[in-house]
């Protein structure tokens, strides 16, 4: 595991990115930034392409299922399987993510 720099790309909403060939969702939820892996656990569908954030809930819409951006726990089926989670934290004003 190791932290890696990102892009602050927005202080609002979800960025998608790509470290280390994992896609990610970066997501501010009032002061706080959260990851999650951009591939639903039902299908694989990928949420920045066929998706939402709706306050600290990812939303799939090749099914409907919904995650929450914090734990990566399924809120609604179909989806069985939590998402990966990844932290995040800011330093020295840059963001980083560890994975
Ligand atoms: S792939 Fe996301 S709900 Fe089916």
């Amino acid at each position: 595991m190791a932290w890696h720099e990102v892009e602050r790309a927005s202080d609002s909403g979800a960025v998608s990115l790509t470290i280390d060939d994992i896609g990610l969702l970066l997501v501010r939820l009032n002061d706080d930034w959260f990851a999650v892996e951009d591939r639903c656990s039902h299908a694989d569908c990928s949420f920045s392409s066929d998706g939402e954030i709706d306050g600290g809930t990812v939303i799939c819409n090749c099914h409907g299922s919904e995650f929450d951006v914090r734990t990566g726990e399924v809120l609604v089926t179909p989806a069985i399987d939590t998402i990966r989670t990844f932290r995040v934290r800011e330093s020295h004003g840059k963001l980083e993510v560890e994975l």
